[in-house]
């Protein structure tokens, strides 16, 4: 498809969507897995591009998945992984967490390997986790900060050290598996709240991470282990991709819908919080819990919303936590009373796209007045969404739904250029926001 053509919708949103598998549980459900000796088996994994980059890069090691009916399995006894002759290449695609995960996991292999990835991977910031794999006594090169990465696994790891500093969940997952792969483990201190994913699949595959505490932060041990049990579980619905829906049903008049199967792990909700203390009439419960709680949203369109200033909060590590779900606040503070302000948000420069500056050009392309701040971005409503014309979402997947959600209440229809691009973490997206918005899809070609 080159492109797709939205226009808003005359009646609300109703009914309900359940999104697809959460790509983050994916990703470290697939590398588990690849380390376990027992027998995995893998309810609703992620077929997105990103944990598929994943699950090749497993694959090209000698890691082998079948599907068996809807599961993905990943048989008992150890693999039996590439032996090491000359440097192996592994391609990441597009997905960050895939290349930062996999120089942990690399440092447990034997060979040397080099990672690589596209273009928009291959310029973002490598150091952060190659840098702490090297006091961990790693051989984990950057080419100037970034891709190619050359890991030489020849000789594993022995450094028990302290690190101080795990800025993110990817670098926390990465120090994660390369100390479990390690002679004697590692201390993980996390600097501030993050998706605790890892952890949680640790307990899942049958191990310990004791932690301490200092002022607030745990300190992770991480002991060197073997994996082997057999574990068979179901990865929830990613709240990340729902995130597109709930904001589609506050904005659009009378919505009301229901949001099912989708992970409400507490270190992931914190835009839902956000939302309810803007105004929004959203509800979430927890139904169920397999290593991560799993539940349903509940979602009216809010009229009487307002906008919130998490420029107070950074220190807490709320923004930190819905740093996938920033450029929707874009959106939702131009339609409620106010003005919204985030800032601490300079990690988003650093994703898919620089996502504080190509959320203020497609907002602004959209015909919304926002201003674009070093380290997030401040906009007051409410305005019109103007839209007409094509919009540009620089290649990013989150962009390109944000500015579907847009064109739900847009005056003028909208052109999404290279709409595939969802595929990088909702495959399903186009076909869902038709079953929920008839009509919204105008054309495509
Ligand atoms: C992710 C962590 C987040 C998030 C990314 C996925 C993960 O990034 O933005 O989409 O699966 O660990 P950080 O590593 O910056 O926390």
């Amino acid at each position: 498809m080159d492109q797709i053509i939205l226009r808003s919708v005359s009646t609300p949103l109703n009914g309900s969507v359940t999104p697809p598998p959460d790509k983050s549980i994916s990703h470290r459900a697939l590398f588990f897995a690849a380390l376990n000796h027992g027998r995995t088996v893998l309810h609703n994994v992620s077929t997105a591009a990103d944990p598929l980059a994943t699950r090749n890069l497993l694959e090209s090691l000698g890691y082998g998945f079948a599907q068996e009916e809807a599961a993905l399995v990943k048989a008992a006894g150890a693999a039996h992984p590439h032996a090491g002759h000359g440097e192996l290449s592994l391609h990441c695609r597009n997905s960050g967490t895939t290349a930062r995960l996999a120089c942990g996991f690399l440092t447990g292999e034997r060979g040397t390997f080099v990672l690589i990835g596209d273009d928009s991977l291959s310029n973002r910031p490598m150091e952060r986790v190659a840098a702490p794999l090297r006091e961990m006594g790693g051989t984990v090169n950057t080419t100037e900060g970034r891709m190619p990465v050359h890991v030489d696994a020849s000789h594993p790891l022995s450094d028990r050290v302290m690190l101080m500093e795990a800025a993110s969940a990817q670098v926390h997952g990465a120090l994660f598996l390369a100390g479990l792969r390690s002679n004697s483990g590692v201390l993980i201190r996390r600097t501030r709240l993050m998706r605790d994913h890892t952890i949680r699949l640790a307990g899942a595959f049958g191990l310990e991470t004791p932690y301490t505490d200092d002022n607030g932060l745990p300190i992770d041990e991480v002991m060197a282990a073997t994996i082997d049990r057999d574990v068979e579980l179901r990865i929830p619905g990613d709240l990340s991709s729902a995130a597109f829906f709930v904001v589609a049903a506050l904005i659009v008049p009378d919505s009301d819908i229901t949001i099912t199967g989708v992970g409400l792990n507490p270190t992931r909700i914190a835009f839902l919080e956000a939302l309810r203390e803007m105004g929004a009439k959203v509800h979430w419960h927890t139904i169920g819990d397999d290593a991560e709680p799993v539940g349903e949203i509940h979602v009216q369109h809010s009229g009487m919303m307002r906008g919130i200033d998490l420029g107070e909060r950074v220190h807490v590590g709320t923004v930190a936590q819905m740093m996938d779900e920033l450029p929707l606040l874009a959106l939702v503070g131009s339609q409620v009373a106010g003005t919204t302000t985030v800032r601490g948000a300079e990690e988003l420069r650093v994703k898919e796209s620089d996502r504080i500056a190509a959320t203020a050009r497609l907002m602004r392309s959209l015909g919304v007045v926002i201003t674009e701040l070093p380290d997030g971005f401040e906009v007051t409503g409410p305005q019109e969404v103007a839209g007409g014309g094509a919009v540009d979402h620089e290649g990013d997947h989150r962009l390109a739904m944000v500015a579907a959600v847009a064109a739900l209440i847009a005056r003028v229809p909208v052109t999404i250029p290279a709409p595939d691009v969802v595929a990088v973490s909702y495959p399903e997206f186009w076909t869902q926001l038709e079953a929920i918005a008839p009509g919204a899809i105008k054309g495509a070609a």
